[in-house]
């Protein structure tokens, strides 16, 4: 009778031992980020098991006291839908999912992680519009969706990412004027490229007050349209004389300045 309380107890014990070490709720979101998933040929999500218990081992993943940071899985050929689980991740800073083949739209729910500092979409075949919630991101320093079919307009709250260094939406099909404010308030900016899109309306004049620019502006292959605001004659040498593409009517350099 004892013996069998005790093998009891000895089961009991395994079982909380098996609760304590199951996967952390991060790993579960990453679990469902991983789910949307419809190929992955090269295998590379591989060791994301269920049995570990945090996350912070997987391919791609990388971890600060436990938490995950980061998500980098470039270059891998995944196809599927872009999970808005990764935005539950309450201390993700880096998303770089650059050069593989995801499709759909751009969840809010991906910018509930507000400490991102880092987006880098380029090279997929993201669609849709630009969700107004990348407003809430406000140590947001890089956001790259180039190369994808995004369209539709540029939603106001962008100008809300105040710490934007780069910005670069190349290669895409948005559309509509710039918003009200954007050279006024993304004063941090460093490199703009909004070449290949259908922007339209005219270039606001307050571009002309981003004094960061240093590398590449350019504004090239769209619809802007009236004249050419000569405050951009304010912009750092550099950014002015070389890399500034604006259209037909300008000079274009293809020469880009690397610091
Ligand atoms: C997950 O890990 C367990 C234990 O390390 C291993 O037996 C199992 O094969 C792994 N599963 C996958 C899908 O890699
Ligand atoms: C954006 O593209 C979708 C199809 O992908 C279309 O339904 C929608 O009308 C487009 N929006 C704009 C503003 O062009
Ligand atoms: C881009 O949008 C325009 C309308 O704004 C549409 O006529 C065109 O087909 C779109 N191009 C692509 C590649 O979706
Ligand atoms: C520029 O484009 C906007 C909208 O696309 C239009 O309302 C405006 O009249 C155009 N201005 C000029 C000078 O063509
Ligand atoms: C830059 O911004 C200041 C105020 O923030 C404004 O007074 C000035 O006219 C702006 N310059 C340009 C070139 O837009």
């Amino acid at each position: 009778m004892l013996a069998f309380a005790y093998l009891l107890i000895l089961i009991l014990c395994n079982c909380c031992n098996v609760l304590v070490s199951s996967l952390n709720d991060e790993g579960l979101a990453l679990l469902s980020f991983k789910k949307s998933i419809k190929e992955d040929p090269e295998g590379s999500l591989n060791n994301w098991n269920y049995t570990d218990e945090t996350p912070c081992s997987w391919n791609g993943i990388t971890c600060k006291e436990q938490r995950v940071i980061s998500v980098s899985i470039p270059n891998k050929k995944l196809s599927g839908f872009l999970s808005s689980s990764l935005g539950s991740l309450s201390e993700l800073r880096h998303v770089n999912l650059r050069n593989n083949k995801f499709s759909g739209s751009l969840s809010s729910g991906l910018f509930k992680a507000q400490g991102l500092q880092s987006l880098v979409l380029y090279g997929n075949s993201l669609s849709g519009s630009l969700p107004f919630e990348i407003g809430n991101l406000n140590y947001l320093q890089t956001l790259d969706l180039s190369e994808n079919f995004f369209n539709g307009s540029l939603p106001t709250p962008l100008i809300q990412c105040k710490r934007l260094r780069a910005l670069d939406l190349s290669q895409n099909n948005f559309s509509g004027s710039l918003p009200n404010g954007f050279g006024k308030n993304l004063v941090l900016l460093e490199k703009l490229d909004l070449s290949y899109n259908n922007f339209g309306s005219s270039i606001p004049s307050d571009l002309g007050n981003l004094s960061n620019l240093q590398g590449t502006v350019d504004l090239s292959h769209n619809m802007f349209n009236g004249s050419i605001p000569s405050s951009l004659g304010n912009l750092p040498e550099k950014a002015a004389s070389c890399t500034t593409k604006l259209g037909l009517e300008t000079t274009i350099c293809e020469k880009s300045i690397q610091n």
